[in-house]
């Protein structure tokens, strides 16, 4: 493979596209059934093949994988069981040797109850880290300080018998809230921040980045206005607005400090996980508005969309209207949300063509683009029996929710090698058999969904209007969405029908179709083009 130069440009990250790695799941190079950096390493090429700009690595720090990696006893350390650090050095050089810029995810609002910071801090009221943690005393009846729920189930207080006093988790138990609110912990993750950079990362994916802050006062949140006769939700968590556990006005200082020791390194950059129910959009407009916090976020609202043009075109709109000055990473699936392909196929339908429908949808939205591994191959999301599930979150709730082992199964690599490739011996989650037979070896060839993520990204490249325009939504109703992405004087309209009728949607006279992928069968005469079913077109309109 070719040295591709890294894009100098310090925005580059606006309109990028990043493929998203989940380290355990990704290629193992050690015959221990779970995937490691040298195996990263190894597959690099298949991802440069894919033309992305840079790629987002799962946590692989120290930890006891209680959270399966965000829930870190060591954050400037990688953990025996993904190799070394020289390991990482390794990749690093790889990745950037071939173009690709490397982005890792650091879970700062808490810490794994295993760091050394947590045990010290769990030892007396008055030690060295007493007052790293959010740590408060029992209400006269011995119960909770306040209604705080854990977003993993449960209160979001555990009594520690030691220190005699309640910890906050907004996770799991095992996952204790680090107290943003004492300068001394502000500066310890700025450290571990600055340590990254100097080895050289391009950036940082902030794991639930409006978690750092708590209400200093503790307040009880109040509930839900939800509608009486809703039935209880599986999780209680969603019953409760969050106006005091998070999304507090004092993130904002201190995302502003984090920009500035970005800001003194050349062109790194920053995405933030956002997750703050019905106030997100707000939070993020806050956070990435201004130039001097966040580069951009990272939101839920596609993750969770089953594909209908009224759901995308309402996102779409959503967020041009409330954060007209800020940027959004949009992604389909990642590891936490059942495979878009799985939620947008209907029942006989061809997921070769809907992957490719997905894939250029995304591929042509206003933002960064973030894919998540196996996407590029059409996978479906696995069924995992409960004996085999690793999720503590589908462990907790099974069956109510299946959990998010069914996204996070091995990549497969080729179909006739022992589990497709990806290790010698029985892998953590079982390889889906449906899953070898699309493996990146039997893929590549004109009209495989591998050959569309290529074109659609050499596509989008070669048409500025897809990566920076603004954009424009004009339908999305029925099995009709249709936007313009306008870059200066040149407008390209991106049509799609979702649908498994054929329609004609009318152009004006002057519009030219365009050789986008995919859809060979899309059709155009002067005014109309015609429109198969689950298809895509792009038109330049003069
Ligand atoms: C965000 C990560 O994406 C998710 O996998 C993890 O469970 C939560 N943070 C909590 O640690």
């Amino acid at each position: 493979m070719p040295k591709a130069p890294i894009d100098v440009k310090p925005d580059w990250w606006r309109g990028a596209v990043i493929y998203q790695i989940y380290p355990r799941s990704f290629q193992d190079s050690t015959d221990s059934g779970s995937g490691d950096l040298a195996g990263i390493t190894r597959r690099l090429d298949h991802v440069a093949s894919l033309g992305v700009d840079a790629i987002w690595i799962s946590p692989f720090f120290t930890s006891p994988l209680a959270d399966m990696g965000y829930d870190v006893s060591d954050f400037c350390a990688v953990d025996p069981s993904f190799g070394t650090m020289a390991d990482f050095d390794a990749l690093l050089a790889k990745a950037h040797a071939l173009g690709l810029r490397v982005i890792i995810d650091q879970a700062f609002s808490l810490s794994s109850d295993q760091h050394p910071w947590f045990s010290e801090s769990r030892r007396s009221r008055d030690n060295a880290k007493s007052d790293w943690y959010v740590w408060a005393d029992p209400k006269p009846d011995g119960s909770p300080p306040n209604n705080w729920l854990s977003a993993f189930g449960g209160p979001a207080w555990e009594w520690d018998g030691l220190r005699r006093q309640y910890y906050l988790h907004n996770l799991l138990i095992q996952q204790p809230d680090l107290n943003f609110h004492n300068p001394a912990v502000q500066e310890a993750v700025l450290e571990i921040v600055r340590f990254w950079l100097d080895r050289g990362v391009d950036g940082f994916r902030l794991s639930v980045c409006n978690y750092y802050f708590h209400d200093r006062k503790l307040r009880s949140n109040p509930p839900h206005p939800v509608d009486n006769n809703r039935k209880l939700p599986a999780n209680p968590y969603g019953m409760q607005l969050h106006l005091h556990d998070k999304s507090q006005p004092e993130s904002l200082g201190y995302l502003k400090r984090l920009r500035l020791l970005l800001d003194q390194y050349s062109s790194r950059i920053s995405i933030g996980e956002i997750i703050a129910e019905e106030r997100t959009l707000e939070v993020v407009s806050d956070y990435t508005g201004g130039g001097d916090k966040l580069h951009m976020s990272y939101t839920f609202d596609l993750l969770s969309s089953d594909g209908t043009p009224t759901q995308i075109a309402s996102a779409i709109e959503r967020f041009e209207a409330a954060v007209p000055e800020g940027w959004v990473c949009w992604s389909l699936s990642n590891h936490d949300v059942p495979r878009h392909l799985t939620r947008w196929l209907r029942p006989g339908e061809d997921p070769t063509r809907v992957a490719k429908l997905a894939a250029t949808l995304l591929m042509s939205l206003r933002g960064s683009i973030c894919f998540y591994q196996g996407e590029e191959l059409g996978l479906e999301q696995s069924e995992i029996p409960f004996e085999k599930m690793q999720d503590p979150r589908g462990i907790r709730f099974w069956s109510a929710d299946e959990g998010r082992d069914g996204c996070r199964t091995p990549m497969p690599w080729e179909a006739e090698a022992e589990h497709a490739g990806f290790s010698t011996v029985e892998p953590w989650l079982p390889l889906d058999a449906r899953h070898a037979e699309r493996a990146v070896d039997q893929q590549g060839a004109p009209g495989t969904v591998l050959d569309h993520y290529r074109r659609m990204l050499a596509f989008r490249k070669a048409h500025p209007a897809l990566v920076t325009g603004d954009i424009q939504v004009l339908e999305g109703s029925g099995d009709l969405l249709a936007f313009d992405r306008i870059d200066g004087t040149s407008r390209l309209r991106m049509v799609f029908n979702t649908g498994r009728d054929t329609f004609v949607y009318r152009l004006p006279e002057t519009a030219r179709l365009l050789a986008l992928p995919g859809f060979p069968d899309v059709s155009a005469e002067t005014g109309h083009l015609k429109m198969p079913p689950r298809s895509a077109a792009c038109c330049q309109i003069d």
